[in-house]
């Protein structure tokens, strides 16, 4: 039996995962570690904190590998878009501005003026973002040149971990997307956009497909020898390990942010620029994704200040004593801003219609369905595009939440799944890693065998959430200028 492992590197810990080669899992450790958040709407996290999470699990997980089990393969799975630069001795220089910092507004404008808001959709299939690693490039060498002077390595937060695993700089296409340098349709960096962004194509690593062997661990005292995979994004490795890897199939995730994803056989743009468009672990195809930014952030955030003496399984038990609508409290989970459809870094969180009879159980419901809503929001998008949606999957932490699910379900009208095996990212790498080893034939086979879905869930009370959505759709553009003006004080 031949044994595979994940690497999830995500934004509230490191999740890994060691499988046998149906898919089965024999061992899971996950280790968390903190973001820190030195100015509203800045969010940094250490490196090193990701390296010592990933070193930790791997150990854990390589002593439950049975006698005489061979590890055929790494994958790894990384939150996106996060800023990593290295000086020429591979030395980490700064914190890394991760995924949901908002800061690089000016930077979006400056790299619209340079390439041109047409062409720059053209290429990287996407308006210029906030959330994007271009931004945070520029911001770097805006805001402090002597860091910038100093970097000779760009990297992406699992990019990161692979150099640490094996020495080796690569990415690979699903996550190189997010970074705003990549032309999407041709899979490799655009020379066009570096040199109208003046960056130097030496500061980026080769680009390799998902399933592509990139290196092989070394000095970890563990895994001496064993191939690292590409890997993916962790948005492209759920949809590996949900299976949903052709047109039609679709996922939700709820991580700390929370995503709407669709396969597509070819690069299909939003004129408005409200979803992304990115390449997909699977080689030669793309993906469509819309995002929130405060999904599990929004519950996690709520708990850590409001209600730490009750846990997730709890909070689950108290909302649902709630009626749809949480006695008429929405939520506007915009705490980083927000991008699926908004845009908009300025934006912040909202409770919209308190009332002195509302208690914590009316606020946890309204949080939980306020990120749902949002989720609904980018639903809206994809149906627009004229995406098709032949079933959706729920995956991520928020996912394992049957009334989560129940309100997914009840507010997209649509019946969702589970998976079987719901490791989601994890899983999804892991099969990248046996698909570059030679474990499988391919992506979509691997995902054929090894994945089962649970029996769907079928929407409830869709009358109801409709009701709330059409409401809570109307508060934001009524509150826009404001948030501008509150970003300007
Ligand atoms: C996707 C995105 C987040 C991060 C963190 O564009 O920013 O989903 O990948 O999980």
């Amino acid at each position: 039996m031949r044994y595979l492992i994940g690497v999830d590197i995500g934004t509230s810990g490191t999740k890994t995962v060691l499988f046998d080669e149906c898919g089965r899992v024999v061992a899971d450790k996950t280790v968390e570690y903190p973001m820190y958040q030195p100015q509203n709407g800045w969010a940094e996290q250490d490196p090193q904190d990701w390296f010592a999470a990933v070193r930790d699990t791997l150990i854990a997980v390589s002593a439950a590998l049975p006698e005489g089990g061979e590890v055929a393969g790494i994958g790894l799975s990384g939150q996106m878009h996060g800023l990593v630069m290295l000086d020429e001795a591979g030395e980490v220089i700064r914190p890394s501005i991760i995924w949901c910092d908002q800061r690089t507004g000016a930077e979006c404008e400056e790299i619209t003026a340079r390439v041109g808001a047409e062409r720059l959709i053209e290429i990287t299939a996407n308006p210029a973002l906030t959330g994007f690693t271009a931004s945070k490039i520029l911001w770097v060498r805006n805001h402090e040149p002597e860091n910038y002077a100093k970097c000779k390595h760009i990297l992406l937060p699992k990019d990161y971990i692979r150099y640490r695993l094996t020495g080796e700089f690569a990415t690979e296409v699903s996550d190189a997307g997010g970074m705003q340098l990549l032309d999407i349709a041709k899979r490799q960096w655009s020379a066009e956009v570096l040199e109208a962004l003046d960056i130097d194509p030496a500061l980026l690593a080769p680009v390799y497909e998902s399933p592509e062997i990139t290196g092989y661990v070394k000095g970890l005292g563990v895994l001496e020898g064993v191939p690292v995979v590409g890997g993916a994004g962790d948005n492209a490795a759920a949809a590996v390990g949900s299976g949903a890897v052709a047109a039609g199939r679709a996922f939700t995730t709820i991580g700390t942010s929370g995503v709407v994803y669709a396969h597509t056989d070819k690069p299909v743009i939003d004129p408005k620029g409200r979803v992304h468009t990115f390449c997909c672990a699977v080689p030669g195809k793309w993906h469509v994704m819309g995002v929130t930014q405060g999904a599990g952030l929004s519950l996690k955030w709520f708990r850590t200040q409001f209600a730490t003496e009750i846990s997730y399984r709890e909070i689950d038990e108290i909302a649902a004593t709630v009626p749809v609508g949480a006695e008429k409290l929405l939520y506007l989970p915009y705490l980083m801003g927000e991008r699926t459809p908004h845009l908009d870094p300025n934006a912040r969180g909202v409770f919209f219609g308190m009332s002195a009879m509302h208690e914590k159980k009316h606020f946890l419901r309204a949080v939980l369905e306020g990120v749902t809503y949002s989720l609904r929001d980018c639903v809206e998008v994809l149906r627009e595009m004229d995406i098709p949606l032949d079933g959706m999957t729920v995956v991520g932490g928020g996912g394992k939440s049957a009334l989560w699910r129940e309100m997914i379900a009840g507010t997209f009208n649509l019946p969702v799944k589970t998976i079987q095996n719901g490791e989601g990212a994890a899983l999804g790498v892991a099969i990248l890693a046996g698909v570059g080893t030679g474990v499988y034939e391919s992506v979509e086979a691997a995902c054929d065998k090894l994945i089962a879905y649970n029996e769907p869930q079928l929407p409830t009370d869709t009358d109801a959430y409709e009701a709330y959505y059409q409401i809570y759709r109307t508060v934001y553009p009524a509150l826009k200028a404001s948030f501008a003006k509150l970003a300007g004080v």
